[in-house]
């Protein structure tokens, strides 16, 4: 059929009653071929077909490489149960109402856009939707993709407590060091790197037949990456499937004509290999309403648009610009509090420094507020932004105490990826902090940067969830009219070396080619194949190496896939695989909140070492190992201000770095250095080379080729000391260029361990 053209429809007045049985749902109880890999899921398949329901819980999941524990009778009635539980509230949602149109619109087309609001069950119902229905075909196996890796496990655990079943049966996650997923699996939550990374050994990503590309409106790289791949993989799976079936019938043909009998049934039995080739569907969903582009790119895919549930927001502007945004913050937050109903109210701020800052002002007002306002409900202040940690993101999550407002201190993470129930007032600094790259200096920094406008209404939305609600932007009209439609994507701000090293990993021979819907500067295109030869992933002609091959296969920036590969040849690689798996972490394990950031100093100060921070790391693990049992952990976390979660997440990324390590032959992993640091530093200017600086005579450093000034970071041990030259895995922008997580180094060892001609390949 014609793509119909991209306007947003109304889905209500897409719905029509279901074709005979193409795309109706749940699946009519006819007789037909079951396409299965096992015999649970052929079970499972038997169990729909004869219009039991929902899926059932999985049993003994003989999955895949890990042998999922059983589930009881016991766990098993209590699952459904649960999953009955959640019925009604998911059948409130208001894609439910779309459902029946949604499953068409994916059905007749190769490609569709689902727009609707944050909150509306796009995530968690359009996947299972398409599960059990037959789009493209029986049982078909399903990704939807997540920017973020917190996201995509809660969802695979949210989806299978409303299926009934075991996380890793039927729904299951795959994100960097961490993979729940067995054969049974049909619907997978995977972080859009975790996908990017399958492409690796499964080119035209035959493990799926559906992909769905969530949380599009983001823009991630990773996510922009991906929807430039899928267009090519669409075109080539329908082309397979068009050659299969013309040989086919061929072969057909000839078995009819030599009088064998060709035996279609033998079908169910196949296993995931031996599939029969599908063509691919893709959906892509967004929360804003920026659906056009998507459209586009896509060949004028049709836009399904969902209506929402969204109330009414009355904005409010600033009459004059704000010198001092979270005074005027404070200000706004009283004056709500004071003259508004109840209702919480969530404030937009960049990052934990103001968030911290805002919290100790709020409550220090609140004294006052009592003795004049005896009769004034109660303030509680609750902080949420990423490297805070899960318990205590979780209380922005709850219901508001009696005579109580809660008022919710967020980054942008409150924008669209998570939705906090209770809120009417929403107060908007009209800033974020932001990744950028500077090309050229190579330079990867957070800054924070006025919002667009695209960000500031998506903001304001977030106060209409409920009720009719109040947006307050700490800025002028004028000030919001002048602001950049839309945010620019990832692609356009950052590093790109992982990007173009997956690409020709890929096969894509001319990165300058490939389908960006917006593509990136050939400023940093050119900056990064420049590093990628530096670190010996490319050839001068900038043809991939094998070595660069094995980098892209390593779940790490090729920066640090090169650090791991040196430690081989230096003789470390336990070393190395720890630091990397610490590094992974880094953000989130040492507590550091400004109310005890002196006393988590003294704390720590038995793990620092002469040479900086990253032995520093390692000394942490160390004295975190020797510990025997999980309460005796918990409590030395919680001394030493080190989040005991993070180190968990350190322990599952070494378990999967080790086993990655092993699979690609690199060497024995296992070999060590023992406490000798210089091996370890070493193998870190095997990849970092490029964050080195030297120190001047006036005791300043300057960058080893730029020349750029570059100081050493108050958070960094080294801070105050004298060091020949240092190395250190980032720069930040804020008053002057900092560097962080930095080591002291020999500038002899910058020349000799630098992987090629220093100097010359880089600027
Ligand atoms: O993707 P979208 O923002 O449209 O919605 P969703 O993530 O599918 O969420 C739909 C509803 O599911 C939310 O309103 C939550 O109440 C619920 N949910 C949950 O309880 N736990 C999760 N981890 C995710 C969603
Ligand atoms: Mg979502």
């Amino acid at each position: 059929p014609a793509p119909a053209a991209a306007s947003p429809h109304k889905l209500d007045s897409l719905k029509r009653p279901p074709p005979n049985g193409t795309a109706g749902s749940p699946a009519p109880p006819k007789k037909r071929k079951l396409v299965v890999f096992d015999e649970e899921a052929e079970q499972e398949a038997k169990e729909r077909a004869n219009g039991a329901g929902e899926a059932s819980p999985q049993v003994n999941g003989n999955g895949g490489v890990k042998r999922r524990a059983a589930w009881g009778p016991e766990q098993k009635r209590k699952a459904k149960e649960e999953a009955q539980r959640l019925r009604p509230e998911r059948e409130k949602l208001p894609v439910f109402q779309g459902k029946d149109a949604i499953l068409k619109g994916i059905a007749d087309n190769d490609t569709v856009i689902v727009l609707a609001e944050t909150g509306s069950g796009k995530t968690t119902q359009i996947p299972q939707y398409i599960l059990r229905s037959e789009i493209p075909c029986a049982g078909p196996r399903i990704v939807c993709t997540q920017p973020r890796r917190v996201a995509a496990i809660s969802l695979a655990q949210r989806v299978s407590a409303e299926c009934g079943t075991q996380t890793g049966g039927l729904v299951g996650y795959t994100v960097r060091f961490d993979n729940k997923t067995s054969r049974t699996t049909r619907l997978t939550y995977a972080t859009d790197g975790a996908l990017l990374a399958e492409m690796l050994g499964d080119r035209d990503l035959e493990a799926y037949d559906v992909v769905v590309l969530d949380e599009a409106h983001e823009r991630s790289l990773r996510t922009d990456m991906l929807m430039g791949f899928l267009k090519d993989i669409q075109k080539r799976r329908k082309e397979k499937v068009r050659a299969w079936k013309a040989e086919q019938a061929k072969s057909k043909g000839k078995a009819k004509a030599n009088g064998v009998v060709a035996n279609g049934e033998a079908d169910g039995k196949k296993s995931a290999e031996e599939r029969d080739p599908t063509e691919l569907k893709i959906v892509v969903m967004s929360a804003t309403i920026d659906a056009k582009r998507f459209s586009d790119f896509f060949d004028r895919a049709p836009v399904l648009y969902v209506a929402g549930r969204q109330h009414k927001v009355k904005i409010h502007y600033a009459e004059e610009p704000q010198p001092d945004f979270l005074d005027a913050a404070l200000k706004t937050v009283y004056q709500i509090h004071m003259r508004y109903p109840p209702g919480s109210i969530l404030v937009f701020l960049p990052g934990q420094e103001e968030i911290e800052g805002l919290a100790a002002s709020i409550k220090s007002f609140l004294p006052s507020l009592q003795k004049e306002y005896p009769d004034a409900e109660e303030l509680l202040v609750t902080p949420l932004y990423a490297k805070l940690h899960a318990a205590e993101q979780a209380k922005a999550f709850l219901p508001s105490p009696p005579r109580t407002r809660k008022v919710i201190l967020a980054t942008n993470i409150a924008e669209t990826s998570v939705t906090i129930p209770g809120v009417k007032y929403v107060i908007d600094c009209g800033l974020a902090k932001e990744k950028r790259y500077h090309a050229g200096t190579g330079i990867d920094s957070l800054v924070t940067e006025s919002i667009s406008q695209s960000s500031a209404k998506q903001r304001a939305g977030r106060a209409g969830r409920e009720t009719d609600g109040f947006c307050f932007r700490l800025y002028t009209e004028a000030t919001y009219n002048g602001l950049e439609k839309r945010s620019q994507p990832e692609i356009q701000r950052v590093s790109l070396t992982f990007a173009i090293l997956h690409l020709l990993a890929s096969g894509q021979d001319d990165v300058f080619k490939f389908s960006f819907m917006d593509p990136p500067d050939v400023e940093s295109i050119k900056f990064a194949l420049l590093t990628l030869i530096g670190l010996n992933a490319l050839d001068k002609r900038g043809k991939i190496t094998p070595l660069g091959r094995q980098m892209a296969q390593l779940p790490l920036d090729p920066v640090y896939a090169r650090v791991l590969v040196a430690s081989f040849v230096e003789g470390c690689p336990r070393e190395i695989i720890d630091l990397v798996s610490l590094l992974g972490s880094k953000d989130q394990l040492l507590i550091n909140t400004s109310s005890t950031r002196d006393a988590a100093n003294a704390a720590r100060q038995k793990f620092v070492h002469r040479t900086g921070d990253h032995m520093m790391l390692l000394n942490i693990l160390r004295a975190y190992e020797e510990l025997d049992g999980k309460d005796e952990r918990k409590q030395w976390c919680k001394d030493n201000f080190i989040s005991f979660k993070a180190m968990s997440s350190v322990l599952d990324a070494r378990k999967q770095l080790l086993e990655r390590a092993q699979r690609l032959k690199l060497g024995d992993p296992d070999a060590s250095a023992g406490d000798e640091a210089e091996p370890v530093l070493n193998a870190l200017i095997g990849g970092l080379f490029a964050n080195t600086a030297l120190r001047q005579e006036d005791g300043s450093y300057r960058h080893t080729m730029t020349k750029q000034l570059v100081a050493i970071h108050p958070s960094s041990t080294l801070h105050g000391k004298k060091a020949p030259a240092i190395i250190y895995d980032e720069l930040v922008l804020t008053t002057k260029t900092y560097a962080r997580g930095v080591s002291s180094i020999e500038p002899s060892q910058i020349r000799s361990k630098a992987p090629s001609l220093f100097g010359s390949s880089l600027k």
